[in-house]
């Protein structure tokens, strides 16, 4: 499979939520025909909708050129239909964090693409030999773990399952490379790399709201101007919402059965009370 790492030219996207979008928008930014896929229209086209508008955005700022805007654009395809993808040499799967749908997502891949194409996934905190395991062939499916916002945070990591082929991890390296991104090699544990050490960290951030009685405003002025962070773990938080964290909070959890990779309660009850962060307009803070 490695001659073929070379030859990528259209890639998928399944799933095009937050991060999902972010990673077509880099798959267009960096020249790849795409087809983005969602489970139904409305939702794709606020998607695309996303895309230009950040892209528009940079045309503005003088950091694209609007006939390089508008090619990007143009190169995205929408669908609601997986058959739709299959002259895709790579699908990066961004769909929702859970196990059976992701089953179902590889199992009707695979039926629809090339027999060499490469199957991706964003998962953050699920086992990539997991996911792959439900494939006839395993070797084909790898890790490619971006961050949010995709568009602009450099790194991806590329995780090499089980059973994943080495010209499969190679080419999934390279892709990362050209989709403008730092890729690093990581294997299969539990939150990769970051997450393993970003999920308790923010845990720890917000017990010490509880422990000390610092409001998120001025642990997050803390962290920023004490430890240099680019945006304290509230604002964070309310970026990655209390429903992505909570969920891969737990996921890490069942597998190191650490403490502090448990869920703190207060995120628990905002999750419940749909204090999301950004995409419900409350979090730690107000958005409008
Ligand atoms: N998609 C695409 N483009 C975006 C965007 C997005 N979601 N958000 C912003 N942009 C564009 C906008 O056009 C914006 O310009 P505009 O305001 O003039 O329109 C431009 O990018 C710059 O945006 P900002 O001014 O907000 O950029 P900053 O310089 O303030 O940096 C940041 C923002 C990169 C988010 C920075 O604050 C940062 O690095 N924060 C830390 C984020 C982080 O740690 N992420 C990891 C989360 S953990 C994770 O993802 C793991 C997962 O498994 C849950």
């Amino acid at each position: 499979m490695a001659a073929m790492a070379l030859s990528i030219s259209t890639v998928g996207v399944v799933g095009l939520g937050a991060m999902g979008s972010g990673i077509a928008q880099l798959a267009l930014e960096a020249g790849f025909d795409t087809v983005g896929h969602e489970v139904d229209l409305a939702r794709a086209e606020a998607a695309r909708d996303r895309i230009a508008h950040f892209l528009t955005r940079k045309v503005e700022k003088g950091q694209l050129d609007q006939a390089v805007r508008d090619d990007a654009v143009g190169r995205l395809r929408l669908t609601t239909d997986l058959a739709d993808l299959a002259g895709c040499e790579v699908v990066i799967e961004a769909a929702f964090e859970d196990l059976a749908v992701k089953h179902q997502l590889f199992r009707e891949l695979e039926a629809t693409v090339g027999a060499e194409a490469i199957l991706a996934t964003n998962t953050s905190a699920l086992s990539v030999t997991e996911i792959a395991s439900v494939l006839e062939r395993p070797e084909r499916a790898v890790g490619m773990h971006f961050f949010n916002p995709a568009p602009l945070m450099p790194l991806v990591e590329i995780v090499r399952a089980e059973r994943t082929a080495e010209d499969v991890f190679e080419a999934a390296f390279e892709l990362g490379g050209r989709l403008g991104k730092t890729p690093i090699r990581c294997t299969d544990t539990p939150g990769f790399v970051v997450n393993r050490v970003l999920i308790p960290l923010l845990n720890d951030c917000v017990r010490i709201l509880d422990e000390t009685g610092v409001t998120p405003a001025d642990l997050d002025a803390g962290m920023q101007h004490g430890a240099g962070w680019p945006m304290g773990p509230c604002a964070l938080l309310d970026l990655v919402g209390a429903d992505v964290h909570v969920h891969a909070s737990e996921a890490l959890y069942e597998k190191l059965r650490e403490p502090r990779m448990a869920p703190p309660p207060r995120l628990v009850r905002m999750l419940q009370a749909g204090k999301l962060g950004r995409k419900t307009g409350e979090g730690f803070y107000t958005y409008t």
